[in-house]
C-alpha cells in the first residue's frame, strides 16, 4: 500500500498543553481513515498541523513525499490537502453554486474549467437541484455538505472530515457517509474524525487511535474497538456490553 501521509514523531504544545505528543502514523492512499479518541485526544490539531493552521515543534509531516513545514494553508491546498471544519464555514452571501465556483476559480485555469468542475461537483453532492439557493438557507447538516462540495474544487487527494456527522439524525448520517463514500470512490483519500462509533465502522477499513496526543492503537475498527486500552481511555465499559 502506498503511503500518501506520513507523521513521525510530531510533537505540538500550546504552553503548558502537550496537546500532540511524539505521534506516528501513516495514511495509505485510497482508504477512509478513521482518527478516533476522546475529547482533548488531539485529532483536530492533527488536522490543522496536516493543513498547516499550526507547525509542528518537532517531527515530520510527509504528504506524497514531500516534508510539509513552513507551507501556508493555502499552498498545502493547492498541494492536494483539503480540510472541512467542525463548524461549517460558507461564505454565507453566495448561492450554493458560487460557494463552489468561488473554490473552482482558485484551483482552474479557465472560467469554462471552473464552470465545469463546479457542475460536476454539484452533482456528486446532490445540490445541482438547488444550486440557486442562498447558502443562508441551508440547514446544518447541508452546510457541511456545502463545506464538503466547496473543498473538492481544489480537487484534494487528501481529505480531512472533522465530525461532519456531529447532530445529524440517524437518516441525515446514512446520507453523509454515502456522501464520504462517493467522494472516497473518485479517488480521494479521507481522514475521517468522529465520535459516532457505528458511522466509524460502517465506513472505515482501518483506525487510529489518539489518547492525550499519543498514539493508542490501531487496525480495523471491530478489532481496535474491543481492546482493554481503547475500552479504557475512550468507549468506556458500557460499549463493551452494547457490543457484546
Ligand atoms: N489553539 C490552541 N491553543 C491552546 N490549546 C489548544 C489549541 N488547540 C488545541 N488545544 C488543546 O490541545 C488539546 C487537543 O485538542 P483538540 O482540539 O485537538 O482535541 P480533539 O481530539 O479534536 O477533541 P474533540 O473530540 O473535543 O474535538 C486540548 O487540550 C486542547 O485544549
Ligand atoms: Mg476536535
Amino acid at each position: 500500500m502506498k503511503t500518501i501521509m506520513r507523521l513521525a514523531n510530531v510533537d505540538k504544545s500550546f504552553g503548558g498543553v502537550h496537546a500532540i505528543d511524539s505521534l506516528s502514523f501513516d495514511i495509505y492512499e485510497g482508504e477512509i481513515l478513521g482518527l478516533i479518541g476522546p475529547n482533548g485526544a488531539g485529532k483536530s490539531t492533527c488536522v490543522n498541523l496536516i493543513a498547516g493552521v499550526y507547525q509542528q515543534d518537532s517531527g515530520g509531516i510527509n504528504f506524497n513525499g514531500m516534508p510539509l513545514l513552513r507551507q501556508s494553508m493555502p499552498d498545502r491546498a493547492l498541494m492536494g490537502i483539503g480540510r472541512t471544519f467542525q463548524s461549517p464555514k460558507p461564505f454565507e452571501g453566495l448561492s450554493i453554486r458560487d460557494n463552489v465556483f468561488t473554490a473552482a476559480l482558485i484551483y482552474n485555469k479557465s472560467m469554462k474549467d471552473a464552470e465545469k468542475a463546479t457542475d460536476e461537483i454539484l452533482e456528486l453532492t446532490d445540490f445541482a437541484p438547488i444550486r440557486d439557493m442562498p447558502s443562508s438557507k441551508l440547514p446544518i447538516e447541508k452546510r457541511k455538505w456545502l463545506d464538503m462540495a466547496r473543498v473538492l474544487a481544489i480537487r484534494p487527494r487528501l481529505l480531512m472530515l472533522d465530525e461532519c456527522l456531529a447532530g445529524l439524525t440517524p437518516s441525515e448520517m446514512e446520507e453523509s457517509l454515502a456522501l464520504v463514500r462517493r467522494i472516497n470512490a473518485t479517488g480521494v483519500t479521507i481522514l475521517f474524525i468522529e465520535h459516532v462509533m457505528m458511522a466509524v465502522t460502517k465506513l472505515c477499513t482501518r483506525v487510529v487511535v489518539l489518547n492525550e496526543g499519543a498514539f493508542l492503537s490501531q487496525g480495523a475498527p471491530a478489532v481496535v474497538m474491543r481492546e482493554e486500552a481503547v475500552i479504557k481511555a475512550y468507549l468506556g465499559e458500557e460499549y463493551k456490553n452494547v457490543e457484546d
